[in-house]
């Protein structure tokens, strides 16, 4: 599936390489380090030395196309479990280790293309305290091989893209929910208007159900947090 790979030392933002050039889907960019690492709505992205940032082009039109960021979460939890490592999914884009964020993903549409991009924290000693964030290192004490951890990587997003592909986001509905993050705790989602609810799991179509006063709703977009903690 990803036949052409490039590994830069430096670049802005790996989402940036792709979108300002025409790149056959399913080309691969890795940088060791970006000046402007970045999340969704602009958010900075802390990418020092030691993790892994990739993006990666994919043809628009893909079956369910919405849920890729679920799914592409899903793949790097699967990668993880497979390491030994306890993965939660927060949804829509985040995986988790003990409470903190390891990996975020960001996908975002050209007009024919979409940039999938993934920060994977890897080999950090640390971080500032305000970001809650972890490495792998941080968790088990080992050093890994970027190398071979991107290629179990690309493996995994392979995999699950072809599911995808062939059987649609349902199937992958209960996997997800086992290792949702905050499930059946209650939660305020930012829509941006704070929701609160106890949060249920995900429809069919990947959105997030909440048990609010008002019954059960489904949300296709948002930010989630535990309630009563900042
Ligand atoms: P969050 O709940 O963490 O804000 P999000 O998916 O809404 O998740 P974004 O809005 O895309 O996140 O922005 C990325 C956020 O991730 C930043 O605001 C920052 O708090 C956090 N962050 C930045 N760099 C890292 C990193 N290397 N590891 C973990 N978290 C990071
Ligand atoms: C998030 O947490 O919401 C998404 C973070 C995505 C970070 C990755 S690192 C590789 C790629 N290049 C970027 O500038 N962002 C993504």
């Amino acid at each position: 599936m990803f036949e052409s790979l490039l590994w830069l030392k430096e670049t802005t933002s790996t989402q940036d390489f792709l979108k300002d050039k025409k790149l056959n889907p399913y080309t691969v960019v890795v940088a060791d380090r970006q000046t402007k690492g970045r999340g969704r709505l602009g958010r900075s992205w802390h990418s020092q030395e030691g993790g892994l940032y990739l993006s990666f082009l994919l043809p628009r039109g893909l079956r369910d196309e919405k849920t890729l960021p679920l799914i592409v979460s899903y793949a790097v939890s699967e990668l993880l479990k497979s390491l030994g490592f306890v993965p939660a999914i927060k949804w829509v884009n985040d995986v988790y280790l003990s409470g903190r964020k390891v990996c975020g993903v960001l996908v975002e549409g050209t007009k024919d293309r979409l940039v999938v991009g993934i920060g994977l924290n890897v080999n950090q000693e640390g971080f500032p305290q305000e970001l809650k964030a972890i490495s792998l290192r941080m968790v088990c004490g080992r050093v890994f091989d970027r190398v071979e951890l991107l290629m179990l990587l690309l493996d995994f997003l392979k995999e699950n893209l072809h599911r995808l592909k062939e059987e649609g986001f349902v199937v992958f509905k209960k996997d997800i929910e086992d290792r949702l993050l905050f499930k059946g705790q209650e939660v305020v989602l930012y829509t941006p208007e704070p929701v609160v609810g106890l949060l249920e799991g995900i429809s069919a179509d990947g959105s997030l159900l909440l048990m609010t006063s008002e019954g059960l709703k489904g949300f296709a977009v948002g930010d989630v947090s535990l309630r009563g903690v900042w």
